[in-house]
């Protein structure tokens, strides 16, 4: 099939969480199965254009925008690991800047320059003479691709035979803009209260995503269902339902050249299921660069970590009210790696300051120590109030390092708990959003850790856990022939 992804992220050329990783781990393996993949993403101002060898392609793209037009330059590198082709829309005026969305509020024209790069997706395909079966578009940023499919589109002979999938990774952002600029800038006519553009007086775009699309997925089959019958859904509940057969839960899947243990070129040593002292080697060399001396290390304390966008829905608000304690008693060491809330982010610099030999607090994004992080920890915290799917918890699982995970979302379809009677179980759930339960879920975990053969169990059945990009591609491929039938 011939497959045109569009995403406002790809790793490794811009990322601000798991959307740029599904992105290009998908890209990947679709590649891989043989598919025709065409990746499509902003050429953002921080992209590092030399180390990732961007090249002009040459072309300039006109893309209609309310009754004029504008132009944008056309860019294109291969996707590091793969034969993928990535094009950058090149813009001064839209993604010549710094950062991706604009933190912590977004920039102001983030309606205008996504409804830029959804028309501009189109006019790239015509120009490179690109006839896609399939567009696949991600999250609200690329949403107006399905009705611009649809509107402006569907008699044009490139896209007669193409479908539209919308893949849903977090309910939480529906991009909700002012509709009569917006609705004029897409060329989506008059007609707008009662639409289906419109949510509670503004222009949504998801919203617009989830009905004008073929296929509707998200990243989890939990998530899908939450996403109907609960709040998970933010309030677009009947519109989900409205498309009941066509909404599909996909597992994302991790992309194994990046994350595995065995390969990690970020790690001080690499290790695997049957050099388990890599592991511990990795644990030793990170406390000492964090000033633990060999004295210290003779206590052995697990170490418990997190990586994480630091927002509510992470279950930030969980830690504040717990982690102290464990690290004040001495019985775990904490690490952590994030950035995001301001409040959030000054509780982490106190924890560090205060407990200097058992906290270790990394405020900022950083590719290497991510993966430092991971693989040093004993456990990966993942406390969130909703979480789509989660990606930490799945490299957790393949580095050997046990997720300490609350049942939600992709959290409970990848995590179950350690049982001791059967040995079975990868991880330590907790169920209620509150500091007693993931407190109780703390301490089974420092039980766990000090009990034999039980650890040692727990650790062989991380490992064992196969959650690759290629299922997760295989399946794509399905909801990509069952969108096609509806054409
Ligand atoms: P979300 O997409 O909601 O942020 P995921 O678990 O799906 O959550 O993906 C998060 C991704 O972002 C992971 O690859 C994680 O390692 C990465 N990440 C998050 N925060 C940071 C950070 N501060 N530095 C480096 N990587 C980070
Ligand atoms: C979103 C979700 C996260 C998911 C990621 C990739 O950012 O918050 O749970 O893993 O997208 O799909």
């Amino acid at each position: 099939m011939n497959i045109l992804l569009c995403s406002a992220e790809v790793t490794p050329f811009a990322k601000a969480g798991g959307l740029a990783d599904m992105a290009a781990s998908l890209s990947k393996d679709l590649a891989k199965l043989g598919h025709n993949v065409m990746l499509i993403m902003p050429k953002y101002g921080d992209i590092d254009t030399n180390a990732f060898k961007l090249e002009n392609t040459g072309h300039t793209i006109g893309v209609p925008m309310g009754t004029w037009m504008e132009y944008c330059g056309l860019w294109r590198a291969t996707l590091p690991g793969s034969k993928v082709t990535t094009y950058f829309i090149q813009s001064a005026e839209y993604f010549d800047r710094e950062g991706i969305y604009g933190n912590p509020d977004g920039f102001g024209d983030n309606d205008r320059r996504y409804i830029f790069f959804s028309r501009a997706v189109f006019e790239i395909a015509k120009v490179l003479d690109f006839s896609p079966d399939i567009i696949h578009a991600h999250d609200y940023h690329t949403a107006l691709t399905m009705p611009f499919l649809k509107i402006h589109y569907k008699s044009d002979p490139h896209f007669f035979k193409t479908a539209g999938v919308y893949t849903i990774h977090n309910m939480a952002f529906h991009g909700m803009f002012e509709p009569q600029q917006n609705m004029f800038l897409c060329g989506f006519g008059e007609f707008f209260n009662g639409s289906w553009f419109e949510y509670q007086g503004a222009m949504n775009f998801m919203k617009a995503g989830i009905l004008f699309a073929d296929k509707i997925t998200t990243v989890s089959p939990t998530y899908a269902q939450e996403i109907r019958f609960t709040s998970a859904g933010e309030g677009l509940q009947s519109e989900l339902n409205q498309r009941g057969p066509d909404v599909i839960g996909v597992l994302n899947g991790v992309d194994y050249s990046e994350w595995n243990p065995e390969r990690d070129k970020l790690l001080p040593i690499t290790y695997s299921k049957m050099y388990l002292g890599g592991k511990k080697e990795n644990k030793r060399r990170y406390l000492a660069e964090h000033g633990v001396h060999e004295g210290e290390l003779m206590q052995d304390l697990p170490m418990l970590g997190i990586v994480a966008r630091l927002t509510d829905q992470k279950g930030i608000d969980l830690l504040e009210k717990t982690i102290e304690g464990f690290i004040q008693n001495g019985i775990i060491r904490f690490t952590m790696l994030g950035t995001g809330s301001k409040q959030y982010e000054s509780y982490f610099q106190y924890l560090a300051a205060k407990y200097s030999t058992r906290s270790f607090v990394h405020i900022g994004y950083n590719n290497t120590i991510s993966h430092r992080l991971i693989a040093s920890c004993d456990f990966l915290l993942v406390p969130s109030k909703f979480e789509p799917c989660g990606l930490t918890q799945l490299y957790a699982l393949k580095y050997g390092t046990i997720p300490i995970v609350r049942h939600t979302g992709g959290l409970a379809d990848t995590i179950q708990e350690y049982d001791p009677a059967s040995g079975k179980g990868n991880g330590i759930v907790f169920h209620q959003y509150s500091p007693e339960d993931f407190a109780g879920a703390i301490r089974r975990a420092v039980l766990l850790y000090n009990t034999q053969p039980h650890w040692n169990q727990i650790i062989q059945n991380a490992f064992g856990c196969d959650y690759s990009a290629k299922k997760c591609a295989e399946r794509y491929t399905e909801v990509y022939a069952w969108a096609l039938e509806k054409i």
